[in-house]
């Protein structure tokens, strides 16, 4: 071995012979740490913290804010054409979605169309039109709406629900804001 060797992956380990290491210029501080691995390490660790802190945030915020996104959704909305739903048979429905919203078009066997929400104004809950008992039901709690005026008639729900325009042209059916 050679007088000439360092012992840079250990600074204080003995040398051999009187070959001292000067702390400066082995790129190793007072503590026996590379600067340069510190900072990497710090470097390192402040963006995994941050990632990690974003990653935490991210659903937080989503949960915060699907409700205003919603609710703008839904206002952003005016009318919809539903194309050659004016075929739709006497006593029956079709389920189509309001802006986010699930809604029903219903055509009564009186020949009258009506089309309302289908969001239950208890709990939010997709409500059904049931043909055979001529009514509209919410399979959560049992609420029940009238199929011709969507009055909140019996069970929890504490409103109608919301009643949209109903205009049946040639080609299409278009639904609008009441
Ligand atoms: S959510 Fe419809 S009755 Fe409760």
């Amino acid at each position: 071995m050679s007088d000439t060797l360092v012992n840079i992956t250990n600074p204080e380990a003995e040398l051999p012979g009187n070959i001292q290491l000067d702390p400066a210029r082995s790129g190793y501080g007072e503590d026996g740490e590379s600067p340069t691995t510190r900072r990497a390490f710090l470097v390192g660790a402040g963006c995994a913290t941050a990632a990690y802190a974003a990653a935490l945030a991210y659903p937080v915020y989503r949960y915060l804010a699907s409700p205003i996104e919603t609710a703008m959704n839904a206002t952003a909305v005016k009318e919809v054409t539903l194309k050659d739903a004016q075929k739709l048979p006497m006593g029956s429905v079709m389920m189509f979605k309001f802006g986010p919203s699930p809604a029903m078009l219903i055509h009564h066997l009186d020949g009258k169309w009506v089309a309302f929400t289908a969001v239950c104004t208890h709990l939010g809950c997709t409500v059904q039109y049931e043909a055979g008992p001529d009514r509209i039901h919410c399979a959560c709690h049992g609420g029940v709406y009238n199929s011709q005026t969507g009055a909140n008639v019996s069970g929890p729900p504490p409103k109608p629900l919301l009643a949209y325009k109903v205009a049946v042209n040639d080609a299409d059916v278009q639904i609008s804001r009441a």
